[in-house]
C-alpha cells in the first residue's frame, strides 16, 4: 500500500496562495464544528492535506484490488457526512479517474455544519473540476446535527442512493459532544446510511485513534462495535490500530496523521 503522498501543485499553490491556508496544529478531541474562518483556514493548511493523502492511499488501495466499483462508469455520485474543507473529496475523485479514465462526471453532496469550512470546500472543488476537467456537481448541505431528530431529517433529504459514501474524522466529534446521547454515533450514522448506499456501492469510514475522553473508550474501538450492529460487511480495513499516512507539502515535509479506517459494503 502506498503510505507517502506530495499534495499537487495547483493545489498546494491554491489553498496556500490563493484561500491563505497556514499550517497549525490543533490539540486531539477537537471539535471543528465550533471555529471560526482563521481557524478554518489553520485547517486548510494542516489537516486538509492530511485528508487528501489519507483518501488517495485508502482507496488507492483498494481499487487496486478490486475496481468493479467504478469500472467503465461515466458518471459517479459520493455523499461525504462532515466533509470540513473537502481534501478527502479531491483525493477520492483523483483516485477514482485514475483507475477509470472514461469518468466524466462526479456528483457530489457534502454535508457540513460549519459554513466557513463548507464555502472554502466548494471553492476547493470549482477548481480542481476546472483542474482536472472532471465535471463536479457540488450541492452543499448546509446543516449541523444536532441529535436524533435531525439525523432522521437527514435522511428524508438525502433521497439519491451513492456508489461510495465516506465520512473522514467527523464522527469523532459527534462522540465528543454526545449527539446521539449515550448511542454509538458510529452505529448510528451508519444505520441511516446504509439504506442510501448503492447495492455495489461502498462506504468508507475514516477516523482519529484516540481514547475519547467523554465516552472513556478507544474510538477504533467504537467504531468497530459501531459496524458490528448493523447489516453490513467490512471488505477492507486498515492492519494494526492504526495506519501512519504521510503527505509532503510546501509547508511541512512528511507530515504524518495516523487513522483507523474500515471501507464496510451491504
Ligand atoms: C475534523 S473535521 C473533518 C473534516 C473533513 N472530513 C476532513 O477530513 O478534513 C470534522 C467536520 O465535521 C463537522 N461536524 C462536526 N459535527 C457536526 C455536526 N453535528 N453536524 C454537522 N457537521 C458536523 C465539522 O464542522 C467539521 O468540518
Amino acid at each position: 500500500m502506498e503510505t507517502h503522498v506530495t499534495l499537487p501543485k495547483w493545489l498546494d499553490d491554491y489553498i496556500f496562495n490563493e484561500l491563505g491556508a497556514k499550517y497549525c496544529r490543533s490539540n486531539s478531541d477537537m471539535t471543528v464544528i465550533d471555529w471560526d474562518k482563521s481557524d478554518m483556514l489553520n485547517y486548510l493548511g494542516t489537516y486538509f492535506p492530511r485528508s487528501y493523502a489519507e483518501a488517495c492511499c485508502i482507496l488507492g488501495d483498494y481499487l487496486e484490488a478490486d475496481n468493479c466499483l467504478i469500472r467503465g462508469k461515466e458518471a459517479i455520485s459520493l455523499f461525504d457526512f462532515g466533509c470540513g474543507t473537502g481534501g478527502e473529496i479531491v483525493g477520492i475523485v483523483s483516485q477514482l479517474k485514475k483507475h477509470n479514465e472514461r469518468l466524466k462526471e462526479v456528483h457530489v453532496h457534502a454535508l457540513d455544519g460549519n459554513h466557513d469550512a463548507l464555502r472554502l470546500c466548494e471553492s476547493v472543488l470549482n477548481t480542481f473540476s476546472q483542474k482536472s476537467g472532471i465535471d463536479i456537481k457540488i450541492s452543499p448541505i448546509a446543516y449541523t446535527i444536532e441529535d436524533f431528530y435531525d439525523m432522521s431529517v437527514l435522511n428524508k433529504v438525502l433521497q439519491n442512493e451513492y456508489d461510495v459514501i465516506i465520512s473522514f474524522k467527523a464522527i469523532c466529534e459527534f462522540v465528543t459532544k454526545e449527539r446521539f446521547e449515550k448511542d454509538n454515533a458510529y452505529g448510528h450514522i451508519i444505520k441511516t446510511l446504509l439504506p442510501k448506499l448503492k447495492q455495489k456501492g461502498i462506504m468508507l469510514l475514516v477516523d482519529v485513534t484516540s481514547y475519547n475522553d467523554v465516552t472513556k473508550e478507544w474510538l477504533p474501538k467504537m467504531m468497530d462495535a459501531g459496524i458490528k450492529n448493523n447489516p453490513c460487511r467490512i471488505v477492507h480495513k486498515n492492519e494494526g490500530y492504526n495506519q501512519p499516512l504521510y503527505i509532503t507539502h510546501s509547508h511541512k515535509a512528511s507530515d504524518v496523521s495516523k487513522v483507523a479506517w474500515r471501507i464496510i459494503t451491504h
